[in-house]
C-alpha cells in the first residue's frame, strides 16, 4: 500500500490543486502515492447542509460542529491504517517541521482536517485525538493551502520520488544550516561572474567555500538556526 492522504475538506475541487503537478503530480500519477478527499458537507444532517454553528458565549465567524467533524474524521479512518495521525491544519497548532515531515512520511499516511471559519468545536480535537499543525505565524482563509504544504513536504521525501537522494541530504534543514549559493551557466551574466573557486575543480576547497557561505547566511538570516548550530543541537 503506497502512502495515503485523506484530506477532509468543505472544498474538495481545491484537490490535487499544486499536488497534481511536477515531482508529486508526477509521483501521485505513477502510484507513489494516494490522495483522497472527502467532502465535509456529506455529513451534515440538516435540509441546509450546515457543518458550523455561531460560537458558545458569543463573538465572531463560525465554528465547525464537533458532531460532524467527528463523522467525517471516523469516515476517513475507516479507510485508512490505523497507525495514520489525524492532524488538524490550524494557525495554533505546532510549528510544522522538517522533522516531523520525515516522521510522517516514513509512517502509512495522514488525514487532514481543513478547517474554514473561526475552527472547530474544541471537543473533537479532544475526543479523536487530533493533532494541531500549524505552517507558519500567519493566517490563511482555511486549512487546504496548508494541507497541501504539508502533503508536499512529506511526498518528496517517499523512496524513489525527488529521484535525487544527494540534493535532499544537502539542501537546507535537512543539515543544521541553510543552502549555500548555487550557480550555472552563463559562466557570465549581466557582467556577473560566478564565484572562482566553483570552476577550479578542487572539490576540497569548494566544499569548504560552500560552508563558509552556508555558515554566513544561516548567522545573518536566522540566528535562532544559527544559535542551535552553535550549542551542536541541528
Ligand atoms: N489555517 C489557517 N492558517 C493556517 C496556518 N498558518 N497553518 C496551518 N493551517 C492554517
Amino acid at each position: 500500500m503506497p502512502w495515503r492522504a485523506t484530506v477532509l475538506t468543505l472544498f474538495p475541487e481545491m484537490f490535487p490543486g499544486s499536488l497534481g503537478l511536477s515531482l508529486a503530480g508526477k509521483a501521485l500519477a505513477d502510484g507513489k502515492w494516494a490522495l483522497d478527499t472527502i467532502d465535509i458537507r456529506n455529513f451534515a444532517t440538516d435540509k441546509h447542509r450546515s457543518v458550523d454553528d455561531t460560537p458558545s458565549g458569543g463573538g465572531a465567524g463560525m465554528v465547525m460542529r464537533a458532531d460532524i467533524a467527528a463523522a467525517a474524521i471516523d469516515a476517513a479512518r475507516a479507510s485508512m491504517p490505523a497507525e495514520a495521525p489525524t492532524l488538524y491544519l490550524s494557525p495554533r497548532g505546532a510549528p510544522l517541521t522538517q522533522a516531523r515531515a520525515r516522521e510522517l512520511a516514513q509512517g502509512q499516511g495522514v488525514i487532514l482536517l481543513c478547517g474554514r471559519f473561526e475552527g472547530v468545536d474544541e471537543r473533537v480535537l479532544e475526543a479523536r485525538n487530533v493533532e494541531e499543525v500549524s505552517i507558519g505565524d500567519y493566517v490563511l482563509s482555511g486549512g487546504e493551502l496548508a494541507a497541501q504544504v504539508l502533503i508536499d513536504a512529506c511526498v518528496r521525501l517517499l523512496p524513489g520520488v525527488a529521484g535525487n537522494e544527494g540534493s535532499l541530504a544537502e539542501e537546507s534543514f535537512a543539515g543544521a544550516l541553510l543552502e549555500y549559493p548555487h550557480y550555472t551557466r552563463p559562466r557570465e551574466w549581466e557582467g556577473r561572474n560566478i564565484p572562482e573557486v566553483l570552476l577550479s575543480g578542487d572539490h576540497e576547497k569548494i566544499a569548504k567555500w560552500r560552508r563558509e557561505q552556508a555558515e554566513a547566511i544561516t548567522k545573518s538570516r536566522r540566528p535562532d538556526l544559527w544559535a542551535r548550530y552553535g550549542k551542536g543541537k541541528p
